[in-house]
């Protein structure tokens, strides 16, 4: 069977780009799309590959689990069912911090590093920074000491419930910025795709209590106390919400004293008011 041939049963059943990446992935998987109109003609080989994953497509399984990997800031992370597939709106966490004036040898705190995507890019765009990540699941940290490998291995990983472990471990360091994607969704949204969320952990997406911002009031609520100790423990945190939260959450971090800079789409910048 041709490329041609393929795509156009394929197409009928799911969608038009995922069916071109799916023949793509199977028959050249180092070419881009363009490739594949120059060479539609070509046979794709034996089919049963192309099939599989149409298949798992066609019961929604999202195309970063198919293939195993997922891009995010321009480099690829691998991923794997069990933890959340990076996104692009969390990019604009980078790009928040990215306009910081920050010290050299930046020191970032990632909280809920999942896949490890955020903190293994803070560690390559800030190449002399260091960078603690920490999740309270295993195959979250198990994830992201994989993708960390395979680019530069520069993260250090601790598994923890929020920041519970972090002072324990390393004791009286201080951070420039606390960065954090926690789960955020409020399962009872109406508007919500309950669909295309089935194949992810419920663990890493859903908080009911506080309209989704719990675990953000108890971080909030956890960075306070440890500046209560140590005025600089950091001065920034940036996380991300739906922007139906963020008034909400601006209230929830002027309680624990720090002061709303900037929102970029899903991502939010505070400040700690003192050191303003
Ligand atoms: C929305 S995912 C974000 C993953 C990754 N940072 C990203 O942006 O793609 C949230 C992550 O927070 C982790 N998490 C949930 N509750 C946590 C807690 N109490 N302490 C630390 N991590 C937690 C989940 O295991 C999950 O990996």
């Amino acid at each position: 069977m041709t490329i041609k041939e393929w795509l156009e049963k394929a197409k009928l059943r799911i969608d038009a780009l995922d069916a071109e990446l799916i023949a793509l992935k199977c028959v050249a998987p180092l070419a881009d799309r363009s490739w594949l109109v120059a060479h539609d003609d070509e046979s794709v080989g034996t089919a049963e590959p192309l099939e599989e994953m149409l298949e798992r497509r066609l019961k929604g399984e999202p195309l970063a689990y198919i293939f195993g990997e997922k891009e995010f800031y321009g480099r690829k992370f691998w991923t794997q069912p069990g933890v959340l597939i990076p996104r692009p709106e969390t990019e604009a966490l980078i790009e928040l911090i990215k306009e910081l004036k920050l010290p050299q040898k930046a020191r970032f705190l990632e909280i809920g590093t999942g896949s490890g995507c955020v903190a293994i890019t803070l560690a390559l765009e800030f190449p002399q920074s260091y960078v603690l990540a920490t999740d309270i699941s295993e195959t979250a940290l198990d994830t992201a000491e994989r993708n960390d490998v395979m680019h530069e291995g520069r993260v250090e990983l601790l598994m923890s419930d929020l920041l519970d472990e972090v002072n324990l471990e390393f004791e009286g360091e201080q951070y420039d910025v606390v960065v954090a994607n926690l789960p955020y969704v409020n399962p009872d949204w109406e508007w919500l795709d309950r669909e295309g969320l089935k194949f992810e952990p419920r663990e890493a997406l859903f908080v009911k209590e506080k309209n989704g911002l719990m675990l953000y009031f108890r971080l909030f609520e956890q960075i306070f106390e440890r500046m209560k100790d140590n005025l600089y423990w950091t001065r920034y945190v940036v996380v991300e919400a739906d922007p139906c939260q963020q008034r909400e959450l601006k209230k929830i971090a002027r309680r624990f004293g720090f002061e709303h800079i900037k929102t970029l789409d899903y991502g939010m910048l505070f400040e700690r008011v003192d050191l303003k």
